[in-house]
């Protein structure tokens, strides 16, 4: 899958599934803007990648830092072609009612509205490229519920629906939009969820699946690179999840 030519943006892009993306694409020869929150990592990665890659600091809950973001991007390497809205967070285990309303408020901004400003601010730009893909990372918590993360759980279904959505607002400009749920990859957030917990309960679940063990970053990262690729030509709207099997 060549991606020679292609200008891509990937948001929280510094470490994890993220950075997984970031290498894949890079590899098959796409220019990458890297964007994060997390300065040291996101920078590391980008000079260790060389010219075909930036990084910029990028809160996906900021409007502004959006535009910004577009801006640098075209400025650096043209319009942009692909677009991977990844960047997350988890919430503190809480049941609904004990769940606050300034929590409930910062994960929909970092998970749920992130991914409509982005949406919304890279249209102009793949316009101007003529076509573009755009893939949204939800997680098996936009498919079934889980307990003591109802805004995390809240937030990951909206991707689901608002990749829909947008899929059939942009298809008429020839720009696709997917959506991908991955089950649990050894990435640092899924290790800061387990450390917190007694014995290994994910571990535990884990071993369960009918594909027993948590993925690898680069086994959803390759998912990631088929649906942004030309080969996933007549793919929108589509929910994939890698999970291992978790949710059939
Ligand atoms: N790890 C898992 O098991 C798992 C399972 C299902 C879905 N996911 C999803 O995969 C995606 C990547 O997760 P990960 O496991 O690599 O997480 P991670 O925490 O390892 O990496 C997430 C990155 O996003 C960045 N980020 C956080 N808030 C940000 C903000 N406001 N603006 C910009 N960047 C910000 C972080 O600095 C970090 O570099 C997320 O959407 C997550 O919900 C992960």
């Amino acid at each position: 899958m060549t991606m020679a030519g292609k200008v891509a943006i990937v948001t929280g892009g510094a470490q994890g599934l993220g950075a997984a993306v970031v290498r894949l694409l890079s590899e098959a020869g796409a220019q990458v803007l890297i964007t994060d929150i997390a300065d040291a990592a996101g920078g590391s990665l980008a000079a260790e990648l060389g010219e075909g890659a930036r990084f910029l600091h990028h809160d996906v809950s900021s409007a502004a830092d959006w535009s910004a973001a577009i801006k640098a991007a075209e400025d650096a390497f043209g319009p942009v072609d692909i677009l991977v809205n990844n960047a997350a967070t988890t919430q503190r285990p809480a049941s609904v009612e004990d769940f606050g309303e300034e929590e409930y408020r910062r994960i929909f901004e970092v998970n749920q509205l992130s991914v409509f400003l982005g949406m919304r601010a890279v249209v102009p730009s793949m316009r101007k490229a003529g076509a573009g893909a755009i893939v949204n990372i939800s997680s098996v918590a936009g498919l079934v519920g889980q307990r003591a993360a109802i805004g995390y759980v809240a937030t990951k279904f909206a991707v689901r629906g608002m990749t829909k959505a947008a899929a059939l607002d942009l298809a008429p400009y020839n720009i696709r939009v997917n959506c991908v749920h991955p089950g649990a990859i050894d990435t640092p957030m899924l290790r800061q969820v387990t450390e917190a917990m007694e014995g290994d309960p994910v571990g535990d679940f884990c071993r369960t699946l009918p594909i027993p063990r948590q993925a690898a970053p680069k086994e959803v990262a390759s998912a990631v690179l088929f649906l942004v690729s030309d080969g996933a030509s007549f793919c929108t709207g589509v929910t994939m999840p890698v999970d291992g099997g978790w949710t059939v």
